[in-house]
């Protein structure tokens, strides 16, 4: 990860050098002054090229004469006005994948001040450090045989701005929302035969540290609980269950009141089961507890930067795999809410996972809102690709919220239908309800009307889709190949704009 600092506005004399370039090819002061002393190359270099100065252009140039830097590069902020927390975010991004293998080791951001810019030059600066830190994510702890040379040569960003005091305030929470970030990374690259339902658990332990109360659940106490359907996943595999429950009760104690819930699907290996998958790519699986692993990275973040509210985040970790113990289909099982469930499909396990947590969370905690995550559908990747993740709520100011806090951090949500008519699918001749619907199609659908049916009267629920967005096969400018943490950043919002104490 890139070492971030701030400092007062100044011309550097060495390393790489990035300024600011508005639409039109203009250059903010220190970009003058460099063109100057270079005797009009940047001012050249624009007009040679296609960079305007938009919003998302760079313009690299090498050994610049008349300077001692080693590079200078330009970043297009287009528009002032439209230029946002999640723009600068994306320009420190881009820094990093531009220079990070140049084999300079630092670089200096020269954030002048832009008049009518959209945001505060604190806030300016503060997000570019963010967005640096967010690209620079790297998991390659398995890499023994890379070379040096092949590694990542950038390890310093300084941010010069007006008030580096002012940009370190606004940084110090974000610096803690990352850190969550690539802690659900680091879970989600992890191979399911180093993270399995036990050690998954003990990373969630960890978080004590940040005073998080983290309480693990195993397959004895969720026994007597009633938690059938999520022990019938869990019986074919030689790797116990667990439910962890982690809770950070930030809130101001006069004000002591229900909490918000975060419950994740935590499948930590999803061969399956007896209704196993084809052999093509079933190596992804290890990240189907991709929202287990959001909500324990969105606990660290809340915790990290002490955010004033009340939260309950559940994980339902399960290894679903195929042996002699193995639930089969046709299976009946009996879940926490009284609820029986014919298991047609043993792949839907995702649904049976979350039932019970989802009934545990609202039984022992009474919140008055649920979100959950999990990678549950391949439909869903059907529907909406790689860009979007599926959203279902049973309520309207719920769903807008979380539509809004994605658009903010870059993470965006699409709602999705619940009915009745698609509710009747999933009704069983033998059981309250079966795990898969009637027919081929909306298989998202099916699968969200399942978890409905495990939300108590009252509760304000929605449940994301993350299958298509949990894992990243191209990079983005904050988000590296690999496993995206989809969802931190996100809800890290949606609790920052609407469930603080102020
Ligand atoms: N974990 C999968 C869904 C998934 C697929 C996530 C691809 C990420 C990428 C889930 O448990 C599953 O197997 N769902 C089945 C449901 C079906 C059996 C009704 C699916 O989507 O095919
Ligand atoms: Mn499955
Ligand atoms: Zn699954």
């Amino acid at each position: 990860m890139i070492k971030t600092s701030f400092a007062a506005l100044s011309v550097p004399k060495a390393g790489a050098v990035v300024v600011l370039a508005l639409d039109g090819r203009k250059l903010t002061q220190t970009g003058a002054e460099l063109d100057k002393a270079t005797g009009g190359a940047l001012a050249r270099a624009m007009r040679e090229s296609r960079f305007h100065g938009r919003k998302d252009q760079t313009l690299v140039l090498p050994a610049p004469s008349g300077l001692t830097v080693s590079r200078i590069m330009l970043c297009g902020i287009g528009k002032p006005a439209e230029f946002d927390d999640l723009a600068a975010q994306n320009l420190g991004g881009r820094v990093v994948s531009q220079l990070g293998t140049s084999g300079d080791t630092r670089v200096s951001v020269v954030a002048d001040p832009v008049k009518g810019l959209g945001i505060a030059g604190p806030a300016l600066a503060a997000n570019i450090a963010y967005g640096a830190i967010l690209g620079s994510y790297r998991f390659d702890k398995y890499r023994t045989k890379e070379k040096p040379e092949d590694k990542p040569s950038l390890e310093a960003m300084t941010v010069m701005t007006r008030d580096g005091a002012a940009a370190e305030r606004a940084f110090e929470p974000l610096s803690k929302v990352a850190e969550g970030v690539f802690f659900t990374r680091d879970l989600v690259s992890e191979p399911a035969n180093v993270i399995y339902p036990e050690t998954l658990a003990q990373q969630a332990r960890a978080l004590t540290k940040l005073g998080v109360k983290v309480e693990v659940l195993g397959k004895e106490e969720m026994k007597k609980l009633g938690m059938g359907a999520l022990l019938g996943v869990a019986q074919g595999s030689a790797h116990d269950p667990r439910l962890i429950v982690m809770r950070w009760n930030g809130a101001p104690r006069a004000k002591e009141k229900r909490p918000i819930a975060f419950v994740g699907k935590g499948v930590t290996f999803d061969s399956g089961g007896i209704s196993i998958k084809p052999a093509a790519n079933m190596e992804d699986m290890k990240w189907d507890m991709g929202g287990a692993g959001v909500v324990i990275g969105l606990m660290r973040a809340l915790a990290g930067r002490k955010a004033k509210v009340n939260v309950v985040g559940i994980g339902g970790l399960v290894e679903n795999m195929p042996s002699g113990t193995a639930q089969r289909p046709g299976d009946v099982v009996k879940t926490m809410s009284g609820q029986t469930v014919e298991v047609i499909n043993t792949d839907a396990e995702g649904r049976l996972v979350l039932g019970d947590a989802l009934w545990y969370v609202q039984d022992k905690f009474k919140p008055h809102t649920v979100v959950n995550l999990a990678t549950l559908t391949g439909a869903i990747i059907i529907a909406l690709g790689h860009e979007m993740a599926g959203l279902f709520a049973n309520d309207d100011r719920l769903s807008d919220r979380l539509i809004d806090a994605g658009k903010k951090v870059g993470e965006l949500l699409w709602r999705m239908p619940l009915a009745e008519a698609y509710d009747k699918d999933i009704n069983s001749d033998i059981a309250d309800m079966k795990n898969v619907g009637a027919g081929r199609g909306a298989g998202s659908i099916a699968a969200a009307q399942f978890l409905k049916r495990y939300i108590q009267d009252g509760v304000k629920w929605a449940h994301l889709d993350i299958a298509g967005v949990t894992w990243n096969t191209r990079a983005k400018p904050i988000v590296p190949k690999g496993g995206t943490a989809f969802g931190v950043r996100l809800l890290d919002r949606l609790v920052r704009d609407h469930y603080e104490s102020k």
